[in-house]
């Protein structure tokens, strides 16, 4: 029996929710199949901040270098700025070099899922806007943000876009830029990978300006196979991407690095319904979908993704998706769908 150390986060809000009910799910696999987990449990967020004044203590990150995988629920970043607070999932990409943001887009069984979409965005997690670097000057009158493109990260994000484009049956890559307008800072990384690229030729790539991507993304979506882009421009068109297949209820994500890896919904803490219990844990167990894959766990993979799709098909929902099942209701609902398949 293969037998898997996974780190869970649960972080804020709807966070403490969804992974408790991916947990269940997973304990629950654990008993049918031919795995086992053992859990180390870890804090982040802005309630751990309140409490502490650290959003994310050394342990925690410790406990995602000393397993095999982690999955993280979400947490809450203020608008405003909080002196000495750090966003915890920002940092933990920064601080373990999970350089790559992989988020696939896949259809799914639920109102307004396109059907024929089947795509995966492939963001640069490390630097762009998300340095975090901004000033004021003119006692607030103007405000400025750094924007950080390295060669070494557009490289080893082309990289990995096109390899994983090589891996997939339609082998197309879209680059995805405004060098347009920034020559410099979206040049270095377009140019890059594009000769990234080029390491596999059978892989057929073309540069696409982001804004006119993002019109595509919305009236022709199944055209495009993996689109690799920058962090800012990544955040954005994968929420759309998200809102193509039935929205961030559903929609997964795989934070990758060359030693380690978590793996959450790209939703966030959603405030306006923590705590009720209907927080749809979809995305969540579909993060743990990508988790098992990625700890080698592949059959165990694609029978939880089958158990989605039915439980998803026969419902009853959560509401998001215009049912009333709650958060462990649904959990309960895939795990049957699961032990049924
Ligand atoms: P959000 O994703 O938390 O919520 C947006 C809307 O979608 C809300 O109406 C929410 O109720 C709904 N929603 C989200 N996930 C849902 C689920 N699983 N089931 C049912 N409905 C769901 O985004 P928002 O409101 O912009 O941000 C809230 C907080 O989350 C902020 O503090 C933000 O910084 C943080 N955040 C954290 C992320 C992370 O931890 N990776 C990602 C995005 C936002
Ligand atoms: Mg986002």
């Amino acid at each position: 029996m293969a037998k898997h150390a996974i780190t869970l986060i649960e972080g804020d809000g709807i966070g403490h929710e969804v992974i408790r009910a991916a947990r269940t799910v997973l304990e629950g696999i654990q008993v049918t199949g031919e795995l086992e987990f053992s859990w180390l449990e870890a804090h982040a967020g802005w309630e751990l901040f309140e409490r502490t004044g650290n959003s994310i203590p050394d342990e925690t990150l410790e406990a995602v270098r000393a397993t095999e995988a982690t999955l993280f629920g979400a947490a809450t970043s203020p608008s405003a700025k909080v002196p000495g607070f750090r966003g915890a999932i920002r940092h933990m990409r920064r601080a373990l070099d999970l350089y790559a943001n992989v988020r696939p887009a896949v259809h799914h069984p639920v109102p307004g899922s396109r059907a024929g979409v089947n795509l995966v965005i492939v963001r640069e997690n490390t630097e762009g806007l998300y340095v975090e670097q901004e000033r004021t000057y003119m006692n607030g009158e103007m405000a400025i943000a750094d924007t950080v493109i390295t060669r070494r990260a557009s490289q080893r994000i082309g990289e990995y876009a096109v390899k994983l484009a090589s891996s997939r049956q339609r082998k197309t890559l879209h680059i995805a830029h405004k060098a347009n307008v920034l020559p410099m800072t979206q040049g270095l990384f377009l140019n890059t990978a594009r000769k990234a690229a080029t390491l596999f030729p059978e892989v057929s790539t073309r540069d696409i300006i982001i804004d006119n991507c993002a019109m595509q993304l919305v009236t022709r979506p199944e055209q495009f196979d993996v689109i690799v882009t920058t962090n800012l421009f990544g955040d954005i068109i994968s929420d759309l991407t998200a809102g193509l297949v039935g929205g961030l209820g559903i929609a997964a994500s795989a934070n990758i690095g060359d030693e380690h890896a978590i793996f959450e919904s790209v939703h966030g803490s959603a405030p306006d319904i923590a705590g009720q219990g209907i927080a749809n844990p979809t995305a969540t167990i579909l993060a743990a979908v990508l988790m098992l894959r990625h700890i080698g766990e592949a059959a165990t993979a694609d029978r939880l993704e089958r158990a989605v799709d039915t439980a998803l098909e026969h419902g009853p929902r959560t509401r998001d998706l215009g049912g009333s099942s709650s958060t462990s209701e649904f959990a309960s609902t895939i795990l049957e769908a699961y032990r049924g398949a």
